[in-house]
């Protein structure tokens, strides 16, 4: 039987819509579980969302509709969200299932019958957003560090899930199963959270002040509803199905670092206590923000993953995702990036080596594969780069760089885009002798098309299915295919079609972006940056002679209202200056005024007056002008540097 894979996201709350970091994790795990399906492995991916809790009571009201119907509704979003995205989810899970319910009830019960549940009185600062409690230290200047809002003081009479009898217990798991929680930085901070003591953990409400959870079995005064609720979903999905003997020993959670305590501590500790074996790995990734800058609904830079897949197509979208985020660390969203990714890897490598190697069996082979001919080191030396990657891809994947196993993909397919330029197909067919060559360039390229189609499938399921369907061998796949060089066989007839990936036209984005982002500017937006003019090197700016000197005279111009005739003084010598300065001073305030004058300038009639040079000045945005000077006086004639 198939080797088990359990991989979950974290449940969603159903406040708000997706948007991009959600559909991050959902389509990490989607690709992670893919990879495995496509290595044969038995597979078990789980999604779904957290729906009870005050602050889905509070939005419901803001909605005015009952809590019930506002997570029917949101929960729906997600689902219709996952679809759209492409996410082959094997399981949803929704916390207001009965299904689900029951079995939070089972374990607490067991939890609260051998003495780990307390009835107690609870102060301390809570933050409603993350639904806990904070310490002091736990806190980023008073405020919490997920959403940089003051936590309210409570007190409450709870219950009381005696976690800190567990510290000891779980810092001997992390030093002795180093790998439990990856990568090593989270590991880390969850062993600095543990050397001091983390508290018991509040895990029920007073049903009267919030009604929206799950009856406590022993108490229906209280209900629980954080976390106690959530992360048993991960558990509850396999019992209802009857499948937690087979899945959970191969659990794989993937979160981001904002729910690490609850996913590092929490969790493994209601576990043991519940006397269940741990997951396998928590694999925590990092944060996307949006140019460098938290995404936020008051700054108004949330990004919205369906209006790009509009505009890029999902394969693409998914493919940035991974390629461009290192597992763990922060990653910037900025869309012209996502563009040039877009361009760089699909539309020119890959869409470049597809259209070759149709265009090439189309003209020289009627449009169909033929058989390979003799072969050289160069043809043997693509097809071994080839055969290397399921396996090499595949370790990359579980150790959860994905970054590097797509560009491990990518660097094959600029291989074989050198390999063709290096065999030079188009000299070899005009040479009758050398047809069997020419039929082995044609299918290695063949074959390395069909390759890079399985190897990149669990990242763009739905273009490789294309890629395939063009190549003229649709149908399932395994990694091993990717390495077997026998998948495109000869008599096979080859599709061209339009472009895989079509290029993004990123000049018009680009202006897009310039009119957008004055349009759409959040209030709270950072200034726009300076208009800056090309950069220069320091031999062009030292080509520009600038002097001081001093204005000893100034005189109407004949011809124009607006413009000063200067005299200005440089030493040893003195110039003309004709300056469109007359709006802005009179006479007697330039008159013995220092000023910079640019001194090499060509000389330049203005209105019937030949000017020699010109005068430096600075004009703000409301249109007030400032002559350039200098803060003590100088010799007329001294250079500015
Ligand atoms: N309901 C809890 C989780 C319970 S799991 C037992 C919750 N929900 S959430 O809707 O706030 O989702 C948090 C998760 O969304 C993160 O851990 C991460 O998977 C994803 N992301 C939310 N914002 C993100 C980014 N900006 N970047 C990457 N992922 C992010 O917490």
């Amino acid at each position: 039987m198939a080797e088990p894979y359990y991989a979950t996201t974290p449940i969603f709350y159903v406040n708000a819509a997706p948007h991009i970091g959600h559909a991050y994790t959902t389509i990490l795990v989607d690709v992670a579980s893919r990879y495995q399906r496509l290595a044969g492995r038995d597979v078990r991916f789980l999604t779904g969302t957290d729906e009870h809790g005050e602050k889905i009571a509070k939005a419901a009201e803001a909605a005015g509709t009952t809590p019930q119907a506002y997570v029917d509704e949101v929960s729906a979003q997600f689902r219709s969200a996952w679809d759209e995205l492409g996410i082959a989810y094997d399981a949803f899970i929704r916390t207001t299932e009965p299904r689900h319910q029951a079995v939070v009830q089972e374990v607490l019960q067991r939890v609260y019958d051998q003495g780990d549940i307390i009835y107690g009185e609870y102060g301390g600062l809570y933050c409603v957003k993350c639904e806990r409690y904070y310490t002091e230290k736990e806190l980023e200047d008073g405020t919490c560090p997920q959403h940089g809002i003051a936590p309210e003081y409570r007190s409450e009479a709870n219950y009381f899930f005696r976690m800190e009898t567990y510290r000891p217990w779980l810092r001997e798991q992390l030093e002795t199963n180093p790998d439990l929680i990856r990568p090593e930085g989270y590991r880390n901070e969850v062993l600095a959270m543990l050397r001091e003591p983390i508290g018991d953990l509040s895990i029920s409400r007073p049903k009267a002040r919030v009604p929206w959870g799950i009856p406590l079995p022993w108490d229906e005064e209280h209900v629980t509803y954080v976390w106690f609720d959530a992360l048993l979903n991960y558990w509850s999905d396999l019992v209802s199905h009857g499948l937690e003997e087979r899945y959970w020993p191969a659990a794989e959670h993937f979160i981001a670092k904002d729910i690490l305590k609850p996913h590092g501590v929490f969790w493994p500790t209601m576990l043991k206590a519940a006397g269940l074996p741990l997951f396998r790995h928590l694999n925590v990734h990092g944060y996307w923000l949006v140019e460098d800058r938290k995404m936020s609904k008051s700054v108004g830079n949330v990004v919205r993953p369906l209006d790009l897949v509009d505009r890029y197509g999902n394969d693409a979208f998914r493919y940035f995702l991974l390629r461009d985020m290192r597992f763990g660390l922060d990653a910037s969203f900025h869309e012209l990036g996502l563009a040039e990714r877009v361009n760089a890897d699909l539309a020119n490598d890959l869409g470049n080596l597809l259209a070759r190697t149709v265009g090439m069996l189309g003209k020289y082979r009627g449009g169909v594969v033929p058989a390979f001919g003799p072969r050289e080191d160069a043809d043997r030396a693509l097809q071994a780069t080839f055969a290397a990657l399921p396996d090499a891809v595949l370790r990359h994947v579980e150790a959860l760089h994905y970054d590097e196993a797509l560009a491990a993909v990518m660097a094959a397919v600029s291989e074989a885009n050198r390999y063709v330029s290096d065999r030079a197909p188009w000299e070899l067919a005009k040479e009758a002798a050398r047809a069997g060559e020419l039929d082995t360039v044609l299918r290695t390229c063949a074959e390395a098309l069909y390759a890079t189609s399985v190897l990149l499938d669990p990242v763009m399921p739905e273009r490789m299915a294309t890629l395939r369907a063009r190549l003229g061998v649709p149908g399932d796949v395994h990694l091993d295919d990717a390495a077997a060089w026998d998948r495109v066989p000869e008599g096979t007839r080859v599709e061209a079609g339009e472009a895989l990936f079509p290029r993004v036209d990123l000049e018009a984005l680009k202006a897009t972006m310039e009119v957008g982002d004055g349009a759409d500017a959040p209030a709270e937006a950072v200034e726009a940056p300076l208009p800056h003019k090309p950069e220069i090197a320091i031999d062009d700016f030292a080509k520009v002679e600038l002097r001081v000197g001093t204005i000893t005279a100034a005189e109407d111009h004949p011809n124009a209202d607006r413009l000063w005739v200067l005299t200005v003084d440089l030493g040893p010598e003195t110039r003309t200056v004709v300056s469109g300065i007359k709006a802005h001073y009179t006479a007697e305030q330039l008159v013995g005024t220092t000023v910079i004058v640019v001194a090499n300038l060509a000389p330049a009639k203005l209105r019937g007056v030949t000017s020699q040079g010109m005068i430096l000045a600075a004009e703000d945005a409301e249109g007030t002008l400032s002559l350039a000077g200098l803060d003590r006086p100088l010799a007329p004639g001294s250079e500015v540097r």
